[in-house]
């Protein structure tokens, strides 16, 4: 029972990577591997199950920061199967618990992403919980609320509205959204996520839920909790269910499927698969489950699963192919990454050619060596993963992988860095002159999320670096007509609208510059903090830490990392030169705090924003709130001094009624800033 040990308590560190931090460690197919040897094992030596297995739970802990609230009826997982052997036998099963009934079974997408329960009440969104360990859930309430999808009030026609509806179902990104995610985050040098699931569960486990707002995600519901005072529109029926919820205005699956029989049942499954690519947004499996909810009350529940559903999972798509070579990439911060470059190979859809490969240690761990046929696998993972060699293959001449002791690019001795995050020991480059850093700098500073240079993409900064016309990004600013066009692919009118696009950054705000310096951990958030707190550069580069530190949401670290660049000579002259070929450098976020004269009368007011606004997005209303002084916050208290309230406003309208705070709505609002601004 050596291994039945072993395997409880190594599941169990998965479980909170995955659950807890939201950065699982391994594949999913590895997981359910390791968690089949462990069911095998207890229905074997069921006397010696331990009642701390993850089989006798459901997975996860509450995350500090956020409150613990009880479900009001549990959260359950599902059973999942990759076999359809094993989908039949679940189907004689329930037939044979329920004799002499006809039964009527659903297929759904299964949506890879994070299980939540929404609980409605009289018709409004009062709160949002993750599925926490099945009794205890997440209260991330204010960051639910940030998605477009989920109405504050459900679509009630005539009728009244149920006392209580809880409704649950899977919050998720869609793969174009993670996609732009990810491409802004390593334009901001963060590390990317590995998947969409991850990227949501990150998101939602964030504590600003401005942050939150950012992040493209959505939700589709499928189920039902408490529910109370539903009256006749009380569903009998897994599709009555869904037509309900989509009549209240509740987003639900446009596909799902009718089946009598299994015949059916795998015919749905077959056409699922067939939809499978065209979706926009992962699906790992479908959901197989009685329709009748009657007839499921009869069937019940384990402790951790209903017995009237199951998950049955697509197999990962895996192929394998020869790993021709380990290349080592250069990010702009001078991070070293190992790629796998491999022979190219068909997989879901697509065609791979290079895998990553994390850092040394994974090589190492996996044994995987130059010419080694390798299994790789593109499941939920829209970043393929190398899973395994496939040692038989292996020749004499597979070569171990020597991680390089310099930068490939420019040959400066590597540095080792250990990071405290997931990703371990890696190495870098500490050459800022490195061309390959040169050339993350400058795409990153010409990239939409900083100063927005049309035209600045990475095919024309490569020939200007390789050129040697630009070193850094204020030689971008000397940049002439003649010497564009004399590059590849670049015509007199693409050399024009790249130096039109030159001009226009010019005036960009000062927060965008300084996120397009890119200075490590000065993501735009960070930078737009900051200038709410600066006039201009000049009084940036005469901060501090202390000014920096005292400013909200800038940390020592980040205040560290900012006041090493401004002092280093070169990055000083480089901001000198940025201002001599015209660039502006003025905060337009600057918030005047000691001069009273200055000071707007709203400053230091406190706002809480509810319902949809006529013509201003919530961002948009954030940030004029902000730039008077005022700061927006998630919910109304005694401290609440203004709520702007839109269509469909909530329960922070109804509770700010009560306390008799003073409610807006645009057009009062708009006008109460203009009137007061200047008195
Ligand atoms: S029904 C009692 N339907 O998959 C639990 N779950 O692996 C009923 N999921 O916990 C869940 N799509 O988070 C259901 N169409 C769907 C689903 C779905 C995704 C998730 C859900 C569940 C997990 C189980």
């Amino acid at each position: 029972m050596e291994r039945y040990r072993e395997l409880v308590q190594l599941i169990g560190q998965l479980d909170y990577a995955y659950y807890t931090l939201a950065q699982p460690t391994i594949s999913d197919h590895e997981y359910d591997r390791l968690y089949r040897e462990l069911v095998e094992l207890e229905e074997a030596f069921p006397e010696q199950r331990d009642p701390d297995s993850p089989t006798q739970r459901v997975g996860g802990k509450p995350l500090e920061g956020f409150d613990s609230v009880p479900h009001a009826l549990p959260m359950m997982s599902l059973d999942n199967t990759y076999s359809r052997d094993e989908l039949q036998a679940f189907l004689k099963r329930v037939e044979k618990w329920l004799p002499d009934q006809v039964l009527e079974w659903t297929v759904e997408p299964k949506i890879d992403g994070v299980a939540i329960s929404l609980r409605y009440e009289s018709g409004l969104f009062v709160r949002g919980l993750t599925r926490g360990d099945g009794t205890h859930g997440d209260d991330i309430t204010q960051n639910l609320r940030t998605l477009r999808r989920i109405p504050s009030k459900l679509r009630i026609g005539g009728g009244s509205a149920p006392e209580v509806l809880e409704v649950r179902g899977e919050v998720f990104m869609s793969r174009a959204g993670f996609l732009r995610l990810n491409q802004q985050r390593s334009a901001r040098g963060e590390d990317p996520f590995a998947n969409p699931r991850n990227a949501t569960a990150g998101s939602l486990k964030m504590l600003d839920p401005r942050e939150v707002a950012q992040r493209p995600l959505d939700i589709m519901l499928y189920g039902l909790g408490e529910c109370r005072g539903l009256g006749q529109a009380q569903p009998s029926s897994q599709l009555r269910l869904l037509e309900i919820l989509d009549s209240l205005g509740l987003p639900v699956s446009p596909h799902h499927w009718a089946c009598h029989g299994s015949s059916a049942i795998f015919d749905a499954l077959g056409s699922l698969e067939a939809l499978r690519p065209e979706l926009d947004y992962e699906t790992d499996g479908a959901v197989i489950k009685l329709n009748q909810l009657d007839l499921r009350e009869q069937v019940g529940h384990t402790a951790k699963a209903p017995r009237w559903a199951i998950a049955y999972k697509f197999a990962a798509e895996q192929a394998q192919t020869r790993l021709k070579r380990i290349t080592v990439q250069v990010g702009r911060t001078g991070a070293l990454t190992p790629v796998a470059e491999l022979e190219p190979v068909h997989v879901s859809g697509t065609m791979v050619s290079r895998a990553t490969l994390h850092n040394a240690e994974e090589i190492r761990r996996k044994d995987i060596r130059q010419g080694d046929q390798v299994i790789i696998e593109k499941a939920g993972e829209i970043i393929p993963a190398v899973v395994r060699v496939v040692p038989e293959a292996r020749s004499a001449d597979a070569a171990i992988f020597q991680f390089p002791t310099s930068c490939p690019e420019c040959k400066t001795p590597a540095q080792k860095v250990v990071s405290t995050g997931a990703l371990g020991v890696g190495w870098r480059c500490p050459n800022p002159d490195c061309p390959a850093q040169v050339r993350g700098r400058l795409e990153h500073w010409c990239s939409r999320g900083a100063m927005d240079i049309e035209g600045g993409g990475s095919v024309l900064i490569e020939q200007l670096v390789a050129r040697g016309l630009v070193l850094d990004v204020a030689d971008l600013y000397r940049l002439t007509q003649v010497e564009l066009e004399s590059l590849e692919r670049m015509g007199e009118k693409s050399a024009r609208n790249f130096l039109a696009g030159l001009e226009k950054s010019k005036s960009q705000d000062l927060w965008r510059l300084l996120f397009g310096l890119g200075i490590l951990h000065v993501g735009a958030g960070v930078a737009k903090t900051i200038c709410r707190h600066v006039r201009d550069m000049q009084a940036l580069m005469s901060y501090g830490l202390p000014e920096l530190v005292s400013m909200p949401e800038v940390g020592g670290v980040i205040a560290e990392s900012v006041v090493r660049w401004l002092e280093d000579t070169r990055n000083r002259q480089l901001i000198h030169r940025l201002e001599s070929a015209g660039l502006t450098m003025c905060s337009s976020l600057f918030i005047e705090a000691d001069n009273p004269s200055d000071r707007h009368p709203l400053a230091g007011t406190t706002w809480v924003l509810t319902g949809t606004l006529p013509t201003l997005t919530r961002q948009q209303a954030c940030e004029r709130i902000e730039s008077i002084g005022a700061k927006v916050v998630g919910s109304v208290s005694q401290k609440t001094n203004y709520v702007l309230a839109g269509e469909a406003a909530g329960s922070k309208l109804t509770k700010a009624q009560d306390l008799g705070i003073e409610v807006l709505d645009e057009a009062a609002f708009l006008a109460l800033l203009a009137s007061k601004v200047g008195l």
